[in-house]
Order: C-alpha cells, then structure tokens, then sequence
C-alpha cells in the first residue's frame, strides 16, 4: 500500500495539531483514502522549540531546500502564517510538483490568485479549507457541492473572538474594553487585538470566499471594514428591544454584476440563525439560487478543529494522488473581474440611535430631512432621557447609504439635534 508523505512547515500550535491528528487517525487512513498517511518532516525555524508532541529531532529542518528537493514529499502543509515566506514556499513547492494545504488567510486574502493560477499551471492540488471558518466545511461547498447555485449572498459570523466579546456584553452588559480583557485573559484575543476586533481578520475572510462564491478576483482591499470598538451595551440594548442581536458579520453579494464585500457590525433579527451563534463560536449563512439557504456552524478556530480542516485537506489530496487527478478543482476567477460596488451604493437598512430637544414639532423636522432624501422610516422608539432631551431609536427601510449620510449630515447640523449616537446597518431580512 503507498504511503503518502507530507511536509509540515511550522509546528506552532496549528502544526503540531496537524501532526496530531494524523497520527491519531493513521490506522484508519488505509481504509479512508487507500493509503498510508505520514508526517515525515517539519521545516520549523526555532528547531529547539518546546514541543507538545513527540517528534523525532531529525525529522526537523530548518532550510526548505530539504523539504522541497525531497522527492518522496507528497504534500506539503504550510502552516507559517503570514505573507512571507509562506508564499514563497508554497509557489516553490507548486513548481517542485508537491501538493500543497493551507490555513493562511492573510496569504490568500491578497495573493490568493496568484497561488490558484500557480496550481493550475503545475496541476496540483491547492487547499484551503482552515483559511475561512477554521473546521467549519466553507471552502469545499463553494468550490464543489454549492458549484450548481448561482450564490446570491453569503453572511458570516467568521471571528470568534468580536463574537466572544459582543456575546458577553449582549448577555451581562458589560463594555468592550472589559469584555476584550477577558477574551484577552482566556487566550481568545491577541496581547494585540487589532486584526480581530477592526474586523481585519473577518476582512480576510470575506475576501475568500467572495472570489470563490462570484468566480472574480476579490482582495483584502476590496473589502469594507469597521471594526466593533464602538458598540456599547446600550446599542445591544435598544436593538434587543426592537427584536434584533448585533454581530460583527462578514457579508458579500453579487447584485447586477456588481460585488459587495463588507465587514461591520450590524443588527440582525433576533429569529434569524445567525443570531443564536454565540460566545466563540462561527457560522457561515450562504443564499443560492437553487439551493435556497444553507449554515454551516462550528469551532472557526483552536488547535485541533483547525487541523481538522487541514488534515481533511490531505485526505482529499491523497485519494487525488492515488486516483491521478491532482489539480481538478481550478481557480473559477481566473481572468474575470467584477466591479465592487462602493459602500455609499449599498442598500441596506439602517439602525439609528440619536439625542434631540424634547419639544414639540422635533419628530416632524427630522422626518422632513429623511423624507427629502428618501429615506423611509420602518420603527421608531423614543425615550425619555432624564431632562437631557429625547433619545430617537430608528429603524428605516431598505436605502442607499449614500442617501443616509446626507440626511444624516443635514439633521447633526440642526438646532434640535443634541447627537447623533449610533448608525449601523440591520442585515438579514429583505
Ligand atoms: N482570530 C480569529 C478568531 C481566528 O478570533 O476567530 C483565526 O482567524
């Protein structure tokens, strides 16, 4: 029986659950796939690193060459992480007729084409499943079992740590900063948060999948993005009142050959299966046209789902080399380029928290401005704010954004406007 050899460049946390995982499950490989299936090197940079699994001394390298000029390496694993030299790796080991299986979304979110074409050319597999959603099955259903929909929407809860930290302060009030320092103290946020809580990671993501749901090159700098420093338990509040949950969501649509690609906070109803994901956890809401709608739920990131994911990755390698169809699956974005609708163009519904004067003929001055740049409104809540005014909760309908900002920009510069709190944007019903 062959055994399929595979190259491991990184043991960090990931690398060595990838190691793991494998080993754990080798008996079952032959019976799975055909073949045996090893972990016969790992390119690791600090090779006197600590590790939490057995690995033989000799088996780790540090100079790629004996990775990539190994001949009897099938697969290789890259689980570096960021652009270089991962990329370089992965486009050298392509070149030398290895496979290749990834979690890298920073790479992929900026250079993800590239690699795709790169594949092509040497006809090998490139997979990426861990990249979106970590062991939630993302990737695999745009790139195959969705193929026959025409995907209309894809929504995501793809960050576990701004969904850690809006669930515990949906769930006990309590503030950002606090709820980040615990999400820091339970080892779900980075000593530096930035990518998670600006939305950068989510960003990554969003530009994944939307290349592969629209067939069309999308890049990290096609995705919009606001990040969830400025949510405060009284938004989560006022929305919980209106019947909705706030989440940070990755969303993209494809809408008259234009693409959207966005990541921010937004309401979402509170009936809606997005909105019931919560504390660590990711799902990925994808509207097609044949399909209907589909969720896919799951751990988006840790040790062994991710290398679960991975490994998943290599087994479907494997049974590609035994079969000898490496490099089926090609880049369907190849050459096609749609445009990206700007954020000003998107229609959407609006949630808006803002302080007037309480007196008489203030509801009618702004609903005058709203109406004059047609803007409708669907619910309004006001409450009383203790002599400092009347709080005005609104909901509007569907509308340009570019026509909320200039009513928006009208009512601040009013004499009865004291501020204007919140805007953020209400998802998930038409
Ligand atoms: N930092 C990410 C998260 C996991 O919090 O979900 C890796 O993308």
């Amino acid at each position: 029986m062959r055994t399929i050899n595979v190259a491991v460049l990184g043991l960090g946390t990931v690398g060595q659950g990838v190691v793991k995982v494998l080993r754990e499950h080798e008996a079952v490989w032959p019976q799975k796939c055909g073949a045996r299936i090893e972990v016969k090197k790992a390119l690791e940079k600090y090779p006197d690193r600590p590790l939490d699994i057995e690995f033989p001394a000799d088996a780790i390298v540090s100079d790629w060459k004996e990775v990539v000029d190994d001949p009897e390496i099938d697969v290789v694993v890259e689980v570096i992480g960021g652009i270089e030299p991962a990329r370089t790796f992965i486009l050298d080991a392509l070149k030398h007729g290895k496979n290749v299986a990834t979690a890298n979304k920073d790479l992929l979110a900026v250079h993800g084409q590239e690699i795709l074409n790169a594949a092509e050319a040497a006809g090998k597999d490139f997979f990426f499943e861990a990249s979106v959603g970590g062991a939630i099955p993302i990737i695999g259903p745009l790139r195959q079992s969705l193929i026959a929909s025409d995907i209309q929407h894809i929504i995501g809860i793809v960050n576990g740590t701004t969904n850690y930290i809006l669930t515990r302060m949906a769930s006990e009030g309590v503030r950002f900063d606090d709820a980040l320092k615990d999400a820091q103290a339970l080892g779900y946020a980075e000593v530096d948060p930035t990518a998670d809580v600006d939305g950068i990671d989510a960003a990554r993501k969003v530009a994944i999948m939307a290349t592969l749901a629209f067939h069309s090159k999308v890049t990290l700098k096609d995705v919009y993005m606001e990040g969830i420093k400025e949510i405060t338990p009284e938004d989560i509040k006022f929305a919980a009142k209106m019947g909705y949950a706030v989440k940070l969501l990755g969303i993209c649509r494809e809408e008259d050959q234009q693409i959207e690609a966005r990541v921010h906070p937004a309401l979402i109803p509170s009936d809606h299966p997005l909105a019931s994901v919560n504390h660590t956890f990711n799902a990925i809401f994808v509207k097609g046209d044949a399909v209907d709608e589909t969720m896919f739920y799951g751990r988006g990131a840790g040790r062994m789902p991710t290398a679960s994911a991975i490994a998943g990755d290599v087994v479907e390698i494997s049974r590609n080399i035994l079969a000898d169809c490496c490099g089926r699956i090609k880049s369907s974005s190849r050459g096609s380029a749609k445009a990206i609708r700007t954020i000003a163009n998107v229609n959407t519904k609006f949630f808006l928290r803002m302080v007037l004067e309480d007196k008489p003929g203030v509801l009618a001055q702004v609903s005058k401005v709203f109406g004059e740049k047609e803007v409708s409104i669907a619910m309004v809540l006001q409450t009383n704010r203790d002599g400092d005014g009347a709080e005005l909760v609104v909901i509007t309908h569907k509308v340009r954004e570019g026509n909320l900002w200039d009513a928006l920009h009208v009512i601040e510069k009013m004499p009865i406007t004291k501020k204007i709190i919140t805007v953020l944007r209400v998802e998930g019903e038409e």
